[in-house]
């Protein structure tokens, strides 16, 4: 699946370490099907070669603002209007105090001045957005004169793609590394995506619930997490304040996402109350055990030799949707609830009857055992007016799907 396709990027290389990075974000903003058009500042030049970045990109590369190659000699204009976006990364703390005073004694800030504004763009021309992806050492970072920077650029209309943590090339350790490449792609495939969800704040279960036995064993289920984490990814890309509640599971964060990690039912019952409190949202996408052990024991039980297995008695866990969809906030209408069914065959009637039991205005139904653990997934979306089937689709599709559905709803 490519989220990028037909998108035309003007990506940016001023000096610094962080050029290496710039080598990867290139080839996957192609993969993800944009083309990329690299333009270089001299001090780019010291860090990596065009050579590199004209074999990754299947461009040439433009470091002059007087390259002879455009027939008008105006490569600051004729870039920056054939893009759809302008990403400097990285972006260094010389090349933003530049932009800051609008001087374009190069190709890259000449380039960046010149291009069309939001609040300036003419007849049918579009907005070209800056976004910036800085990178320093730490003490620059911190430094005022920076902070005022990033300030400022922001107000100027830029759109700021923030900072990583850690281990420094001078060796130093704190803020101020270039985000990797994969956060960055994450970030440009984010600020493509239309703000369905601007302003609300959404909260997602997902992965499985585990009941503990004993302190060593316990009863979980087959959920990836990988369907509640897409939908946590989509709601934060269409510009919602997401809480990503999740049992365990082995898959990353979505970038600006809030994760609590949850273990039991009972867990993510009182995470999930708490963070719906002040939600519009919720979407219960997580497979919850049915049941727990009645005594989970202290310490692992033990065979005793004799051949006898242990008698697992259990209790029913509570039903965390249908609770929170009882909430006087969500009868109020102050907050949506969105459910699953799991189900293994006659999925549309176990469907509706569910939405019905939950007293959901939407339930998305899926049969679990040809979902689980996959990378895609088929729907069938269950309101008060029928059935609608959602083709098999990869996860991320299907969720950017669901939250465009979600927000055609919703009118809180
Ligand atoms: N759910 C929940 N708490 C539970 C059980 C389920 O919040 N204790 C939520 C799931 O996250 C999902 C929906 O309820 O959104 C339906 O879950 P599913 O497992 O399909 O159904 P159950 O309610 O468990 O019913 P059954 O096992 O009978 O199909």
């Amino acid at each position: 699946m490519q989220s990028l396709i037909g998108k035309h990027i003007v990506l940016g290389l001023t000096g610094g370490i962080a050029c290496y990075k710039a080598a990867e974000l290139c080839r996957a903003l192609i993969k993800e099907g944009a083309t990329v058009q690299v333009v270089m500042t001299e001090g780019a030049e010291q860090f990596i070669t065009p050579v590199t970045m004209q074999a990754l990109s299947t461009r040439t590369v433009y470091t002059s603002q007087w390259d002879a190659r455009e027939e008008n000699n105006m490569p600051h204009i004729n870039l920056s209007r054939e893009a759809d976006a302008i990403l400097i990364a990285p972006a260094s703390a010389d090349f933003m105090a530049k932009l800051l005073h609008g001087r374009a004694d190069d190709l890259l800030s000449l380039m960046c001045l010149a291009r069309p504004r939001e609040d300036s763009v003419q007849g049918g021309a579009k907005p070209v957005p800056l976004l910036i992806a800085p990178a320093m050492n730490r003490e620059m970072w911190s430094h005022p004169a920076t902070q005022r920077n990033l300030q400022q650029l922001a107000t100027d209309g830029a759109h700021l793609l923030g900072v990583g943590s850690g281990f420094q090339a001078c060796g130093e350790t704190g803020d101020g590394r270039m985000l990797e490449s994969a956060e960055l792609l994450e970030e440009v495939i984010a600020f493509f995506q239309p703000k369905l969800l601007a302003g609300k704040h959404v909260v997602v279960t997902a992965g499985p619930t585990y009941e503990a036995i004993d302190p060593v064993r316990g009863i979980t289920n087959l959920s990836s997490g990988k369907m509640g984490f897409a939908i946590a990814r989509a709601a934060r890309e269409a510009g919602a304040e997401v809480t990503l509640i999740a049992g365990p599971v082995h898959v990353p964060t979505p970038r600006g996402v809030t994760r609590i990690d949850v273990k039991s039912a009972q867990n993510m019952l009182v995470a999930g109350t708490e963070s719906a409190q002040n939600a519009h949202i919720f979407i219960a996408c997580a497979a919850v055990a049915d049941w727990r052990p009645a005594n989970a024991a202290e310490q692992k039980i033990k065979k005793d030799g004799s051949g006898k297995t242990p008698e697992l008695a259990f209790v029913e866990n509570p039903d965390i949707l249908a609770t929170i969809a009882k909430s006087g906030r969500a009868k109020k209408g102050e907050l949506y609830c969105v459910g699953f069914a799991a189900e293994s065959e006659d999925l549309e009637a176990n469907a509706k009857a569910k939405r019905i039991r939950k007293g959901v205005p939407l339930l998305v139904g899926n049969i679990g055992p040809s979902t689980f653990g996959q990378d895609d997934n088929a729907f069938l979306l269950v309101d008060e007016k029928g059935a609608k089937q959602i083709e098999r689709a990869p996860k991320l599709q299907l969720a950017r799907l669901l939250v465009a559905e979600i927000a055609a709803r919703i009118q809180l």
